[in-house]
């Protein structure tokens, strides 16, 4: 039975710009170190404070981590947006399915990794890595209170995958990060270490522009991933879209960024590949592809697997407004050029949890209703 609930709560977004009401927002704690698995490698921790470490994060990376959280949830309640926060489980504890054993999980701060929301619908992803297998368990108790609070809100959850071995390739990568130029090469061919055995897609493969959804195809969504989104999203267009030149060809948010209707965001590192015939689908519906402002920074943090492209991954508040990690002055100015209002915060020592200010983010509310932004096909 439904309880009763008093929460006044709304599900609906539809695009990554329209005024932002209602927002999850991930925590660090709980946050584990990586271990690689054959969807991923992660190098060895260079910085020796940290070598050969497992399991959860130091409480001092966790604190620093959360206290930047905190502060955007300041910032954007200030504006009025509702911001709920996940509820971590045991991360440091190990996957075990009937096909496989990892031995510990992520953590739940980049909540736009797993969840979708597609007008009043709110997906969990299948994900593709093995530790992010029980992820969605952490945005459980926001998902259910969001359906007993909405009438119209749909609860919908991807088919589980199995990760077994066949859904990966084996060796895909080695041990050596001098070797990007073969795996750029092979991701340019668009030979990914994920198989078709099953349909995979992480959620932050998709970016939202009203019927349109750009859907990247890499290593952690597969076609089949796309082709089960443009099943479930009848009414949708879903575009696979690829980028050349990416060595680690996951998640479309510091590749693709739409900005506000007729302006997108383009990684000038990364060039577009659209399918054959929708080369010109921005030129034939007069959208503008800008190219990104360039990084301000050459290395990553430490404990960070994004790369320094994070500088594109802020966070709309409506389309005029703008969260941005304040040390990335270049997209900052680029922004403010671009006519708009920049809230600039720290936000570097949350990266090593998952990557910056869209990653950490997943919409539950934008005002608006769902637009033909690309009339013309
Ligand atoms: N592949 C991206 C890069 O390193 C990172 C994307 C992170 N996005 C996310 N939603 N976790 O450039």
């Amino acid at each position: 039975m439904t309880t009763p609930t008093t929460d006044r709560i709304v599900v609906s977004s539809w695009n990554e710009w329209d005024p932002l009401r209602h927002v999850i927002l991930g925590v660090a704690d709980g946050g584990c170190f990586p271990v690689s698995e054959p969807a991923i490698h992660y190098d060895p921790v260079e910085d020796p404070a940290y070598a050969g470490m497992t399991g959860r994060l130091p409480q001092e990376l966790v604190d620093r981590a959360n206290e930047e959280l905190d502060h955007v949830a300041d910032v954007m309640r200030r504006r009025g947006v509702r911001v709920d926060r996940p509820t971590p489980i045991a991360f440091e504890r190990p996957v075990v399915t009937p096909d496989f054993e990892h031995p510990s999980m992520l953590g739940c701060m980049p909540a736009r990794d797993i969840l979708l929301t597609v007008g009043s619908e709110m997906l969990e992803a299948t994900m593709s890595y093995r530790s992010r297998w029980f992820e969605y368990l952490a945005y459980r108790p926001l998902l259910q209170r969001y359906f007993e609070a909405d009438p119209r809100m749909r609860h919908t959850a991807a088919p589980r995958p199995r990760l077994s071995a066949r859904s990966y390739k084996p060796d895909y990568f080695t041990t050596s990060i001098a070797d990007f130029d073969r795996i750029i090469s092979k991701a340019d061919a668009l030979d990914f270490v994920t198989t078709e055995e099953e349909i995979l897609f992480d959620a932050a493969d998709a970016t939202r522009c009203g019927r349109d959804l750009f859907v990247q195809h890499g290593f952690t969504t597969n076609l089949k991933g796309i082709d089960w989104l443009r099943r479930h999203f009848p009414e949708h267009r879903v575009h696979r879209v690829n980028f050349r030149n990416d060595p680690d060809p996951v998640h479309i948010d510091c590749s693709l960024v739409p900005l506000r209707p007729g302006l997108m965001l383009a990684n000038p590192n990364r060039p577009l590949v659209m399918e054959p015939g929708m080369e010109k689908l921005f030129e034939r519906n007069g959208w503008e592809v800008v190219m990104a402002a360039k990084p301000a920074h050459e290395r990553q943090m430490p404990l960070c697997y994004y790369s320094v492209w994070l500088s594109m991954n802020f966070l709309l508040l409506d389309p005029k407004t703008v969260i941005v990690e304040e040390t990335e002055v270049y997209q900052n100015e680029q922004l403010s050029r671009l006519g708009f209002e920049v809230i600039p915060v720290p936000f570097r020592n949350v990266y090593a949890f998952g990557g910056s200010l869209h990653c950490a983010t997943a919409d539950v509310h934008r005002e608006g209703s769902c637009e033909d932004y690309f009339p013309r096909q």
